[in-house]
C-alpha cells in the first residue's frame, strides 16, 4: 500500500481528483493518510475531512521564523512517513532539507508544459496569464519530481491542452485542470503505486508492466 500525503493551499481539485480516483479504482493500491494545508482556510482540508482523511493546517505565520516553520513541517513530514509526497496546488516552497530527506519521493503537479511558464512567480493565474500574453497555441500540465529548485525536477508526465479564442486566464486554466492536472496527477500516482517509475541520471524512465523496458 501506497502511503502518500497531500500537500495542499487552496481549492484541492486536484487533491479531489486523487481521492476520485483512488475509490474508482484508477489508482492501485495507495491511501492518503494526511492533508497538509499552509492554509486555515483552504477548501481542500473540507474535502479531505468530508472523506475522513485527517487534515491539519501547519501555518508558516505561527511561527516564529521560517527555520522554525520549515523544522515543524519536516518533523510533521517525517512523523507521517510517507512512501510520496504530493504537492497539489501547495503554494509554499519545499526547504532543501525535506527535499533531501525524502529524495524522489516528492511530485508537484505544475500547470505548464515545463520548461515553459515556470519557476519562481509562475503560479496558479499567473502561469496562464504568461501563456495567453505569449500567444502560445499550446500549453498543458506537467508532473514532476521536486528537487531543490523550483519546477526543475526530472518530469514524469505532461498532457497538452489547445488554447482556444476568447480564452481568458481562467477559462484556460479550468480547462488545463480538467484536461490535463486532473488526469496526470492521478495517473502519475498509479505508476508510481505499480512500480512502473524509475529516476535514473535525473531523468525518469517509465516502466512497462509487461517488459519493464522503459517507454
Ligand atoms: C491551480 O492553479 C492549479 O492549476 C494548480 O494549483 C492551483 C489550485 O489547485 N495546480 P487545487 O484546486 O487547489 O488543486
Amino acid at each position: 500500500m501506497l502511503r502518500v500525503v497531500v500537500l495542499v493551499s487552496g481549492g484541492g481539485t486536484n487533491l479531489a481528483a486523487i481521492l476520485d480516483a483512488i475509490e474508482r479504482g484508477g489508482i492501485s493500491d495507495t491511501e492518503v493518510s494526511l492533508v497538509l494545508s499552509n492554509n486555515a482556510g483552504a477548501y481542500a482540508l473540507t474535502r479531505a475531512r468530508e472523506r475522513g482523511i485527517p487534515a491539519e493546517c501547519l501555518s508558516p505565520g505561527a511561527y516564529d521564523t521560517r527555520e522554525a516553520f520549515h523544522k515543524a513541517l519536516y518533523q510533521r513530514l517525517k512523523e507521517a512517513s510517507p512512501d510520496l509526497i504530493v504537492l497539489a496546488g501547495y503554494l509554499v516552497a519545499i526547504p532543501p532539507e525535506i527535499v533531501e530527506a525524502f529524495p524522489n519521493q516528492i511530485i508537484n503537479i505544475h500547470p505548464s508544459l515545463i520548461p515553459s511558464f515556470c519557476g519562481t512567480g509562475y503560479y496558479g493565474l499567473k502561469v496562464h496569464e504568461a501563456a495567453l500574453a505569449r500567444g502560445v497555441r499550446i500549453t498543458g500540465a506537467t508532473v514532476h519530481f521536486v528537487d531543490a529548485g523550483t519546477d526543475t525536477g526530472p518530469i514524469l508526465l505532461q498532457k497538452a491542452v489547445e488554447v482556444q479564442e476568447g480564452d481568458t486566464p481562467k477559462s484556460l486554466q479550468r480547462r488545463v485542470m480538467e484536461e490535463a492536472e486532473w488526469k496526470i496527477l492521478p495517473a502519475a500516482i498509479d505508476r508510481i503505486a505499480r512500480g512502473l517509475v524509475k529516476v535514473e541520471n535525473g531523468k525518469v524512465r517509465l516502466l512497462d508492466e509487461c517488459t519493464e523496458d522503459a517507454q
